[in-house]
Parts: structure tokens; sequence; C-alpha cells
């Protein structure tokens, strides 16, 4: 389907050219004056310098041709040479007919889509997830889910923190309170147990009493680099050990990205890139892209036009261990070798941005990747509690992310049931599925480089710029469409309605902002920005709710304007559930 502006700048173009001018002047662009006109064309301005003409003479031209037109029901030119133009009602509700007979609603799917891998989530093993990874968990599941609504080939790819010095922190803990387990045990041939020596809540106690003690006591400390430089080279009892950290671990993340609804495609680890780094290593000094650097192995990926001094990429430490660069770009090359991606898009903490920049450059220059290859650094801010610093618990203790979706979800449960009696079994669904909508929503209404302030109460509320504001949005809608449905019988099929052209001002824009449904996922996707899906659900939940309260929908009398009006919610319900569907949360019944 085509977008409004290409086809009205098409009418448009054609008029210039009629006129004698180049028709590339007539392009069109939403009004930023909504009072005086719905769309304008700048043309006849840059025309008059082409024509030497003055520019209102070129725009009144243009107006006399385009007058004629079914298009437009209202087209003037203003001083210096402004073409405004309103569209004609019945232009609109063929657009919008056509849209509703769209499955993608107007959004067109690439031409050329694109093979793209989203790194996301990052949790690391045997940690438990806080609430700094939810950011990178909210908002990569949108990018993905965004791209791929748009036709590309996505993998989304959790890649764990498994291979770093937690590992060794919890084997030298679990050495030093059972070092009689077979695991530490050197003479020991045998099979090891099937079952982990730990529970989940077990591991979570452990890392950060030995992550504490390995702060204040260095001997504690040494041992913990000395095990996990041993589990690196593949010591058999500690790999065992890793072993079941992993999947008692992995078994809990997976159950709190479900509470989230992200999912990923791979569940690559850090440790799945190791086997590529022997050869990353040989590469690198054969070809020359490599120097030694005090004992370091390191890539200078300094440029030229730098401003700041980007410091090399350190390959190998000068102790020969491998690093987060060395393990980041070894995933790179497996990546390409594995899915051949157009695209790696990174959806990391941007503190992390000059490491990224370092791992990039370094990529580049060395050649783990094509020259057309695109690799992208989404880096996202802080979320701040109230009082501006990162968010904590009412104890100061670091937030648990599944602690912060209960409390979220117990304050929506309360709401709810104070709102009206509602059985509370479905209540608690409800709860669940709204809570979610304002934690993600709270996320990714705000631009994602920029730190935000996490505010229970304003994320909660039904009013305003919020996730339960849509939801609640949506559920109006369903409950008309229910009693429609309700009173015409089981026989009415709603695809078969018609939307007739708009009879007040508040239909039209309701009508208007349904049409911008595609271009504002085609920026959001191009700029990997989801709030720009925000920005418009929210606007068009504001155009929807103004038409709402104006005009009686079921009490009109007219059979063919009350199924019209049926048709128009109709496709706003669905837009509008497309694009949660696009953030990430979905919309209850009732609420
Ligand atoms: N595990 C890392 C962290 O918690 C994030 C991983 C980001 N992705 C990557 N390819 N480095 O900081």
């Amino acid at each position: 389907m085509q977008q409004v502006l290409d086809l009205i700048g098409s009418y448009v173009g054609e008029a210039f050219e009629t006129a004698g001018y180049d028709r590339t002047l007539g392009k069109v662009t939403v009004s930023n004056r909504p009072d005086l006109c719905e769309y304008q064309c700048n043309g006849a301005m840059a025309g008059a310098k082409l024509y030497h003409k003055a520019p209102i003479a070129i725009a009144e031209e243009l107006v006399e041709i385009l007058e004629g037109g079914d298009a437009f029901e209202m087209v003037s030119a203003v001083r210096p040479g402004f073409i405004n133009l309103r569209l004609s009602p019945q232009f609109l509700a063929d657009y919008l007919n056509e849209e509703r007979k769209d499955e993608r609603l107007g959004v067109p799917a690439a031409e050329h889509p694109r093979t793209v891998i989203v790194d996301y989530g990052g949790a690391n093993v045997a940690k438990p997830l806080h609430v700094g990874h939810l950011r990178s968990a909210v908002i990569g599941e949108s990018i993905k889910r965004i791209s791929r609504f748009l036709g590309n080939q996505v993998l989304g790819d959790v890649h764990l923190g498994d291979w770093g010095l937690q590992m060794g922190l919890i084997i030298t803990e679990l050495r030093h309170r059972s070092p009689d387990l077979p695991y530490f045990d050197d003479a020991f041939t045998g099979s090891y147990p099937e079952e982990a020596p730990f529970t989940i809540s077990e591991l979570e106690e452990i890392y950060p009493f030995a992550s504490k003690k390995s702060k204040e006591d260095e001997s504690y400390k040494a041992e913990a680099l000395e095990a996990t430089h041993q589990l690196q080279m593949g010591k058999r009892g500690y790999y065992a050990l890793w072993q079941h950290i992993l999947n008692v671990s992995v078994k809990d993340l997976k159950k709190n990205y479900d509470s989230l609804s992200v999912t990923f495609d791979l569940w690559k680890k850090e440790s799945d890139a190791q086997p590529y780094i022997p050869d990353l290593v040989s590469y690198l000094k054969d070809k020359g892209y490599a120097r030694y650097d005090q004992g370091a192995l390191v890539v200078d990926v300094e440029e030229e036009t730098d401003s700041k001094k980007i410091p090399p990429c350190m390959i190998l430490k000068s102790d020969g261990a491998s690093l987060y660069n060395t393990t980041d770009l070894a995933t790179i090359i497996m990546r390409m070798e594995n899915w051949q991606p157009d695209d790696i898009i990174y959806v990391v903490d941007k503190r992390q941005e000059l490491y990224f920049t370092q791992v990039f450059r370094c990529a580049r220059k060395t050649k783990l990747v094509k020259e057309d290859t695109g690799l992208y650094f989404l880096g996202f801010g802080t979320m701040n509690g109230k009082d501006g610093k990162p968010f904590k618990t009412r104890e100061g203790g670091v937030m648990r992310l599944e602690n912060l979706i209960a409390d979220i979800g117990e304050e929506m449960y309360r709401k709810i049931m104070e709102n009206h009696e509602a059985d509370p079994e479905e209540a608690r669904e409800t709860a669940r599925l709204v809570a979610l909508s304002a934690i993600k929503y709270g996320d990714l209404s705000n631009q994602a480089s920029k730190d935000y302030i996490f505010d229970v109460d304003k994320f909660t509320s039904f009013e305003g710029n919020t996730g339960p504001y849509i939801l609640y949005t949506i559920v109006r809608i369903k409950s008309i469409l229910r009693r429609y449905l309700g009173e015409a019988g089981d026989a009415k099929d709603l695809s078969s309605l018609t939307i007739l052209p708009p009879l007040s001002d508040a239909e039209k824009a309701l009508g208007l902002a349904l049409t911008r449904f595609a271009p504002a996922v085609l920026s959001a996707g191009a700029d990997r920005a989801p709030h720009r899906i925000c920005n418009y659900i929210y606007e068009l939940a504001n155009e929807f709710n103004r038409f709402y309260h104006e005009t009686p929908i079921l009490t009109e009398n007219q059979p063919a304007q009350r199924d019209s009006y049926i048709a128009l919610i109709d496709l706003t319900k669905r837009i509008l559930e497309c694009g949660i569907d696009l953030l990430g949360f979905e919309a209850p019944e009732r609420m």
C-alpha cells in the first residue's frame, strides 16, 4: 500500500508538471500548522528560484490545477508561496478502507530484507537479573519485533555472560564451603553427579558473598582468578561445576524473561565464542594487524579524525588471558560464519560506548565483517529512582527484576479491584498484563539513550502518556465492539463494514492519525527508536478518545453510519494492538 504522503505527493508533482515545472517540486509534508491545513507543499518557493517567478504566482497556478481533483477538499496558496492542502473526506475514507483490508495495516514490507542479529538481554549467569538488565531486554525485544515486522530476517541473541570472574568466584566459594565434593578432587576420574550441588537461591547467595569477600581478601581474589583461569583452560571438575551453574541459572533466567514476554532465538553465551579465539589470535598476528605492547597483544584503532583518544583494542593480556573484547570479536566471527548478518545491533548500557567503538573499529579494520555489514551500538541510559539515583529497593538494596514486576503487579491488582468488582483470578491476569505495559511503556516512551526516572505512580496511572492508558483505550474499544456484535448477533463480520467520509473534525483527525501508522513504524525501524511508536500510539489514543467523547457511536440510528463508526474504531483497535505488540506487550479483554 502506498503512503498517503507519497500518493498526494505524486498528485501535486503531476500538477507541477502540467503547469510546466519539474515534478520533483511536488514534495508534500504533514503540516506544522494543523489549524490552517493538514498537508503542505513548499515547492513553489524552490520553483521561484529555478523559474524566476514570484512563488505566490506559481502556487496560485498549482491551486487552479489541483482544485478540480478528487484528493483535496481545500487547496490554497498562501504568501509567500505555500500550498496548503486538506484531504477530501472521500479520499480519506477510501484510503482507510484500503488500510482495513491490508493485514500489514499499510506498513510496507522491506523490498530488500536484511538479516539482522539483535544482541540484547546480556544477563550474567549466576547473578540475579536486576533492573539494569531490564532496559536491555525491553528495548532489544522491541527493536527485534519492529525490524521483524518490517520484513527482515531477525535473530535475537541473549549473549549470556558466562565466562568471567563470577564463575571463578562461585567455584572458589564452593570449594571453601564443601572441599570434599568430587569436583575439587584432582584424582577423581569417575563421572560427576547429575544433580547440581546447589539450588538457584543458594547460587544467588553464594555469588554476592564471594564477590564481597574478594574485595576484602587479596588471597581469596587470587584464588578466584586462578579458578577462572583453570576453568577457561578446561579443568575437568571446574568445567562440570560450570555446567551445573549454567543449567540452574539459565532455567531461572528463562523464567524471568518469560515473565517479561521477552524471548530469544539464540541462547548463545560468551563461552560459545571461545573456540574461535586461537584462530582469531593467529589471524591478527599473521596479517600484521596486531602488535605487542608491554607484553599484551593489541590492535590500534585510532583514527586521524578522532577528537579524543581511542585506546587500542586489547586482544590478549600479558599473561595470555583473553578479555571481554576478545570474546566479542570471536562472537562476531561466529555470527558471520553461522548467520551472515547484514546488521548486528547491540543493546547495551551506554557506559560501554567507548568499548564498542574499539570493538567495531577493530572488527572493520581487521575485516572480520564485510565492508557493508552494519554494526550498531544502541546505548541506553540508567533507570533512576525518584531521587535521581539508580533505582533501588525501599531498603536501598539492588532491586531484583522479579520483585519489581511483582510489586507493580500488586499495585495494578489493587487499582483494578478498587475500580470495580472483578473476579480475583481474572483480575490477577489483567494486573499482570497492565503491569507489564506500565513497565515497558514507561521505559520505551523515553529516547533510549537518556536516563529516565522510574516513577511507579506515574507509570501505573490510567491517565496520561502511560501503558495503562493505551490499554484502557483498547479495552474501551473492545467493549464497544462486543456490545455492537452482541446486538447484531454473531452473523456480523466486522471486515465487511465500510468507513464513510468523516462528518466531524474529531472523526477526520482520527482518520488522519490512522494513516500515519506506517510512517511511524518505518521511522522507528530506520532509527532503531521504539519511542516513536509510543509517541504515535499515544497520539492515536488521544484522537480516538476525543472522537469517542464527541460521538454517539452505538446510539447512532443510521445503520450505515453506525457501521462506519464501528469500522473506524475497529481499525483504531487493530493499529493500537499492533503498536503495543511492537513494543512487546498486549491488552486484556477487560480492565
Ligand atoms: N553481560 C554484559 C553486561 O552485563 C552485557 C553483554 C552485552 N553484549 C555484548 N556483546 N558485549 O555488561
